[in-house]
């Protein structure tokens, strides 16, 4: 049997009927139609599906969504304000931080979770927070380039 649960997704309340079982990334993506957030492992080891709760990174392939309930959820969807890009979304485009993409929105919400926490983080911090968000094309460089240019213009 379904049951009606409220979550908070980028500041807005979304009712969702859900089954006690279903994970925070079946119903962003499935539910919710947020197909921002993307799946690949299934089973917390890519970080392709990362989003925040409570500001902080976690596997939304493995947090229940019914856990989620009363907590602040970001997903990639939230970060560009109106036609603006989040910075670290332009840095990626400028810096070519992006190739299928697919690592992507889970790399950008990890790396804001280390800015809001240490906005001038050295090249060792920001290559230990995108530790576990794995990156098949790129090679990480420009990535770490891309965040260290953010970092360096808040700082
Ligand atoms: S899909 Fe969740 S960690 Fe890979
Ligand atoms: S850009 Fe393809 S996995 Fe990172």
């Amino acid at each position: 049997m379904k049951q009606l649960i409220q979550l908070k997704i980028n500041g807005q309340v979304r009712d969702v009927a859900i089954d006690t079982n279903d994970t925070l990334l079946e119903v962003l993506r499935e539910n919710l139609g947020m197909t921002g957030t993307k799946e690949a492992c299934d089973l917390g080891e890519c970080g392709a599906c990362t989003v925040l709760l409570d500001g902080r990174p976690v596997h939304s392939c493995l947090t229940l969504a019914i856990r989620a309930q009363g907590r602040e959820i970001e997903t990639i969807e939230g970060l560009a304000q109106n036609d603006n890009l989040h910075p670290l979304q332009q840095s990626f485009v400028d810096r070519g931080a992006i190739q299928c993409g697919y690592c992507t929105p889970g790399m950008i919400l990890t790396s804001k979770a280390l800015l809001d926490g240490n906005p001038s983080p050295t090249e060792h911090e920001i290559r230990r927070a995108i530790s576990g968000n794995i990156c098949r094309c790129t090679g990480y460089v420009k990535i770490v380039e891309a965040i260290k240019a953010v970092a360096e213009k808040e700082a």
